[in-house]
């Protein structure tokens, strides 16, 4: 199907015009005949399922990769970028959804890195910083350092960057996935304001009721090609998921409890500090028992991770006890840890989860090197690994050529569904999740809640941590809140709003 020529408005209207892109990768065609019109002064949200071409296509606007085919316009001129050097240069910036901040740099260092022409060092680009700073709102002081930063200030470190480099037309790739909702909201009266000033936004998002709240006009991408440009008071996500799938989509709700009082996970007061004295975790005690979901929310980087890694045994110095079932894991090795029941999906699926690399079938193998099916007479078994990878490719409907392609070709929310699939292979008792759908399209998220609620029924105790409420809310038998290392409050889900755990997770008051 063609796109229909989606602009009612002039060609001066238009910051960014993309005719006819294609791009190939062996085995997959990433972006076959993309055709959009972004107009000035708008936020133009693309919407798709995982691997549909969303970010492959970003990729050549930014100049990161060439398309094989088809041309850009920028303003009304056909432009080839060659690197994003290239792009900028046309005004085009890009930020990425993980971010490429220094931690131990201040916000201006990390400004002018790389940028060092336009404002030089020192005062000049100091007052640059702040006048940006001031002109759309976003609230950055220029000497802080990074590390002692929220995400969603760090975001706006990151818009602010590419604003420094002159660009007009900006494009955010899942900029919300990491945020709470009041950041969320943050953002997008960021944007609205960048937009009232003439920038164009380019924003990607699986959050449909997002994209309806704050687009303009909304591009759908189906396996590579646009199949529609919409406007947002024109559909629901309903049919926006659809338009991206064309099929029904269930909706995360809690089932009947299949809470027991047999306790699994135990965990007595875990108190972490780093190398100068910092306290990570302080305290933690909480039991998970059979059948129950133990949900924590908080704002990334109040210790969720530290927490996770400890039980994981991957962050060794932490004092308290950690039992699972009768086994004391607190001084166990991550491989003995995992072989005494522990399932993990991790947050950074690049730094722990995959060797992005190897083909899938080893990934497959990674951290299960020790149990069938991957191994026999203690050596790897390269055709029940394969044979495993293709059932989870099935199963957990990993869109790829098979398994032999490497992990790194895979897209963002693919990577993830075989994440997922190698671990609940396991057969764990424990469950560790950590944002186990950050990125992943509507129909795979509703797959791995499939999967989570399977893992409760069946018994598993599952420890799940997400920057998404809707999910903890409608996913946990209770949701414990972290702030600052500490677990500060006990929640029932079936009585809280995401408003009410946002104000808890920010150390807010609740509103009433
Ligand atoms: N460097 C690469 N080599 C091989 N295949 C690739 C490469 N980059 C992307 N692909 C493939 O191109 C397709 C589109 O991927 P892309 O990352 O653009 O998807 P996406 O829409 O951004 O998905 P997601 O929502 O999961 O982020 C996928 O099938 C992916 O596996
Ligand atoms: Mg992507």
């Amino acid at each position: 199907m063609s796109t229909p020529a989606p602009a009612r408005a002039g060609t001066a209207e238009i910051a960014v015009r993309l005719r006819g892109i294609g791009k190939r990768f062996p085995g997959v065609i990433a972006n076959d005949d993309i055709n959009i019109d972004v107009r000035r002064g708008t936020i133009h949200a693309i919407v798709g399922e995982n691997g549909a071409g969303k970010s492959t296509l970003m990729k050549i606007l930014y100049g990161v990769q060439p398309p094989d085919s088809g041309t850009i316009e920028i303003n009304g001129e056909q432009v080839a970028l060659s690197s994003p050097a290239d792009a900028i240069k046309h005004g085009v910036g890009m930020v990425f959804q993980h971010f490429m901040l220094a931690d131990n740099l201040t916000v201006l260092e990390n400004v002018v890195l790389g940028a060092e022409k336009l404002h030089g060092i020192g005062g000049a680009a100091r007052d640059e910083i702040r006048r940006l700073s001031d002109a759309y709102g976003l609230d950055i002081e220029p000497d802080e350092l990074v590390e002692d930063l929220g995400v969603g200030q760090r975001q706006r470190v990151e818009i602010l960057k590419v604003l420094y480099r002159g660009a007009r037309v900006i494009i955010l790739d899942e900029p919300t996935a990491v945020l709470v909702p009041q950041e969320v909201d943050e953002l997008f009266g960021n944007l609205r304001g960048l937009k009232s000033e003439g920038f164009s936004i380019i924003f990607i998002s699986h959050k449909l009721d997002e994209v309806l709240a704050v687009a303009d006009e909304i591009t759908v991408i189906r396996r590579g090609t646009t199949v529609s440009t919409v406007q947002p008071t024109d559909v629901t996500s309903r049919q926006l998921a659809e338009l991206m799938v064309g099929s029904e989509l269930p909706s995360p709700s809690t089932e009947a409890s299949t809470v027991t009082d047999e306790v699994l996970i135990s965990v007595q007061d875990l108190t972490l500090t780093n190398a100068d004295g910092r306290r990570l975790l302080t305290d933690i005690s909480f039991d998970i028992h059979r059948g129950e979901v133990l949900g924590i929310a908080g704002v990334e980087g109040n210790g969720q991770e530290e927490l996770v890694e400890s039980l994981m045994g991957m962050r060794h110095g932490a004092r308290g006890t950690i039992r699972l079932r009768g086994d004391d894991l607190t001084s166990m090795s991550t491989r003995d840890r995992r072989q005494a029941g522990v399932g993990y999906i991790p947050a950074d699926r690049h730094r722990h989860g995959l060797l992005l690399e190897s083909p899938l079938w080893e990934n497959r193998v990674l951290g299960h090197q020790f149990r069938a099916p991957s191994v026999k007479h203690g050596m790897i078994d390269k055709t029940a690994a394969r044979a495993d990878t293709e059932r989870i490719i099935t199963e957990y409907d990993v869109r790829t050529p098979g398994p032999d392609v490497l992990a790194a070709s895979l897209s963002g929310g693919n990577q993830q569904k075989l994440i997922v699939g190698r671990e609940m292979s396991s057969e764990p008792i424990l469950l560790i999740a950590s944002h186990p759908t950050r990125g992943v399209d509507v129909g795979a998220q509703a797959a791995i809640w499939d999967h989570i609620k399977r893992a409760r029924r069946e018994g598993l105790a599952v420890l799940l941590i997400s920057a998404d409420l809707e999910e903890l809310i409608g996913l946990s038998d209770r949701i414990e809140v972290i702030l600052r290392g500490r677990l500060v409050g006990t929640f029932d889900p079936g009585a809280v709003t995401p408003e009410q755990l946002g104000s808890a997770m920010t150390g807010a008051e609740a509103q009433a």
